[in-house]
């Protein structure tokens, strides 16, 4: 099962950047922990990060094509503003997953809103990194889940066929 776990502006500042907020890992320190977990649950991550949102659109466009079963994204400040990944995450329809370090709802106020969470299928926010954990969790949950019964939808539909 492939990953693809996608990360907005500034995060590659992590560790150093507000501490307080964002807690002393580094993105490589997250980027090794989800591999590891990624390994004990049978899926394979890929790592993207940028501080430009048409590269980001344009990752998200590559996963339609290059087998991306599912995506972890935290979009950072693109989060509150982007149409642009609004639209690259819709237009892709890959069950995608909005992770936050921080806990978005008890900051400033133009944090509240997620322009992206709407093309998610859920949202994680407040855990520090480990929420990327908990998303690669939930995300290969999800796609077992609906593999299993896109596999039942085929078996009615041969059983139904062989009547
Ligand atoms: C963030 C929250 C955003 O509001 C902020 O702009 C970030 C990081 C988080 O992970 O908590 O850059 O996405």
């Amino acid at each position: 099962m492939k990953i693809l776990v996608i990360n907005g502006p500034n995060l590659q500042m992590l560790g150093r950047r507000n501490p307080q907020v964002y807690g002393a890992h580094t993105l490589a320190d997250i980027e090794r922990s989800v591999c590891s977990l990624a390994s004990e649950l049978h899926a394979e991550c890929d790592f993207f990060q940028s501080n430009h949102e048409g590269d980001l659109c344009d990752r998200i466009a590559q996963a339609v094509t290059d087998g991306t079963e599912g995506i972890i994204i935290n979009p950072a400040a693109y989060t509150h503003t982007s149409i642009a990944l609004h639209d690259a995450l819709e237009g892709a329809a890959i069950p995608s997953i909005e992770v936050h370090l921080s806990n978005i709802a008890s900051r400033e106020e133009f944090r509240h809103r997620s322009l992206t969470a709407p093309c998610c299928i859920g949202q994680i926010t407040g855990f520090g990194g480990y929420g990327y954990e908990l998303a690669l969790r939930a995300l290969v949950h999800y796609i077992e889940g609906k593999v299993k019964s896109a596999g039942a939808t085929a078996n009615r539909r041969q059983e139904y066929e062989n009547h």
